[in-house]
């Protein structure tokens, strides 16, 4: 979804990072931990992405994991800096039920002082549909030209 996203959306210049977590259960169970506090130091992938004070919208994507995002996007927040008043954009592939998803993001994200538009999440339960994100793409074209 991040990938369609990015390569989609027009009218602006856009970097993609992706942090991947992934692994054996018993190694990402003692992560999470780690993660949970901020410390991303485990995992490979630019560290700067935590400075949010360069962009004006940042989108960040996660999978529903109960209906709320995983232990990372505690840490993403904990760790990053100059987000207020961005504009942050959430957004989230779950496979059966994410309605709570994007309220739960919002409300966190919000709490950190930055503003959040609207955001989408998409159900995945076979593959991905392209046609369930094109109207967030239309959503964030829109919100640019404003
Ligand atoms: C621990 C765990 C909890 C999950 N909880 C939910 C959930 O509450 N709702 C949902 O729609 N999907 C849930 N999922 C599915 C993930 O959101 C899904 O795997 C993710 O979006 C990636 O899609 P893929 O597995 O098709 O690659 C969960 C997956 C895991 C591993």
């Amino acid at each position: 979804m991040a990938k369609y996203i990015h390569k989609n959306v027009e009218g602006m210049e856009s970097s993609l990072e992706p942090i991947k977590f992934s692994g054996k259960v018993s190694k990402l169970m003692q992560l999470e931990e780690k993660l949970k506090e901020g410390d991303f130091s485990s995992l490979e992938f630019d560290q700067s992405i935590f400075n949010f004070e360069p962009y004006e919208i940042i989108l960040i994507g996660m999978p529903v994991y109960g209906g709320k995002p995983p232990t990372i996007f505690d840490g993403l927040l904990r760790k990053a800096n100059g987000l207020e008043e961005k504009s942050i954009i959430p957004f989230a592939t779950g496979r059966i039920y994410t309605k709570t998803m994007i309220p739960n993001m919002k409300q966190r994200i919000e709490e950190r002082g930055a503003k959040v538009p609207f955001g989408k999440a998409v159900r995945n339960f076979f593959k991905i549909k392209t046609s369930k994100i094109d109207p967030l793409i239309e959503q964030i074209e829109e919100y640019i030209a404003e």
